[in-house]
């Protein structure tokens, strides 16, 4: 895409983990497949590495990235850890949630990382390739996920090149995402209260308080954006509507047939990519039940729908 990089494309096997550790030890990206989406990764204690993230996703300043670990341990060296957080990371780590928590001022993270906060986002990933990666490495890995700013997410490495190809080193080939949907945000106040700041996998709805207003500075209103109008809640199909259907309403790429809420969480991102590569100028979409991890669906797909700008 007219970038200064030649982007590489890695196995999953020894030979392309070597190369992934030694790209981003010497402070270039690599995106990275995660049980959620693939993401862009680079040393986290860098300033060098992390303005190449924002630089190659032309991704707003005050929008911080969340940090990737290996474990518990070199979590705990970066963030203070509550016992209320210390409960959430032991039910849900490694998997999809976020955790939001008081940064230690010692931690050694790029100051972009946190965009000035002084609490930070962090996250162990259960994605095996990815695991091996933060192993090999021994760093922690800031990852926003892998597309330009404001695009659709990517949930394979055919996705990440379609928005990043020439604009970073690497991409760390390891199949299709099997979450499909960003990581649930949630941050732990001081008090042990939780803010609930982005719907995901892990549902958190019950145990947030009444944190509506409360959201993750960088979700803006349009997201996920297919440069198309995007219609929600369709259940009937125009002559030029690229229709994504769910259950019973069938599309030309349909979320599951059988109405499974996480299968279409998985294919989400897919269908969407389809759409915007499609000839016909609109994309509609069929009702999505509110609930479980639809919530976090009628989430994205709402972002989708709101024009840029
Ligand atoms: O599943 C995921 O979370 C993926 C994979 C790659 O890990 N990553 C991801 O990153 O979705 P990104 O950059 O697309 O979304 C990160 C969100 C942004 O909305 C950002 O504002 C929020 O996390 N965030 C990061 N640090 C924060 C902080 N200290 N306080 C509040 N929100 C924060
Ligand atoms: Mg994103």
């Amino acid at each position: 895409m007219g970038g200064k990089y030649v982007t590489e494309t890695l196995r999953a096997d020894a030979v392309g983990l070597a190369r992934a550790a030694g790209i981003l030890r010497e402070g270039g990206l690599v995106a990275v497949p995660t049980e959620t989406v693939y993401g862009l990764a680079a040393r986290a204690d860098s300033d060098e590495a992390v303005a190449r993230i924002y630089a190659a996703k032309g991704r707003p300043s005050f929008n911080p990235l969340i940090v990737h670990v290996a474990s518990l341990d070199q979590a705990r060296g970066l963030a203070e850890f509550s016992a209320a957080a210390e409960r959430l990371a032991g039910e849900h780590w490694p998997g999809p949630l976020t955790l939001v928590l008081p940064r230690r001022r010692k931690a050694g993270l790029a100051t972009a990382v946190t965009a000035g906060l002084d609490t930070v986002a962090l996250r162990m990933p259960a994605h095996p390739l990815m695991q091996r990666l933060l192993q090999e490495v021994g760093l922690a890995l800031a990852a926003p996920s892998a597309n330009r700013s404001g695009f659709i997410s990517p949930t394979t490495a055919a996705h990440v090149l379609a928005s990043l190809d020439g604009r970073i080193d690497a991409v760390l080939e390891g199949g299709e995402c099997e979450r499909g949907l960003e990581s649930t945000i949630a941050a732990v106040r001081a008090d042990g209260s939780i803010d609930l700041l982005r719907p995901g996998p892990i549902a958190l709805e019950a145990e947030a308080g009444d944190g509506e207003h409360i959201e993750a500075p960088g979700q803006l209103a349009s997201h996920y954006a297919p440069g198309k109008p995007v219609r929600l809640d369709a259940t009937q199909v125009a002559p030029d509507d690229f229709m994504i259907g769910f259950g019973a309403i069938v599309g030309d790429c349909t979320l599951s047939t059988r109405g499974d809420l996480a299968e279409a969480a998985a294919r989400l991102y897919a269908c969407l990519h389809e759409g915007a590569r499609s000839e016909k100028p609109r994309i509609a979409v069929a009702p999505i039940p509110d609930e479980g991890i639809g919530i976090a669906i009628n989430d994205r797909l709402r972002r989708a729908a709101t024009p840029p700008g």
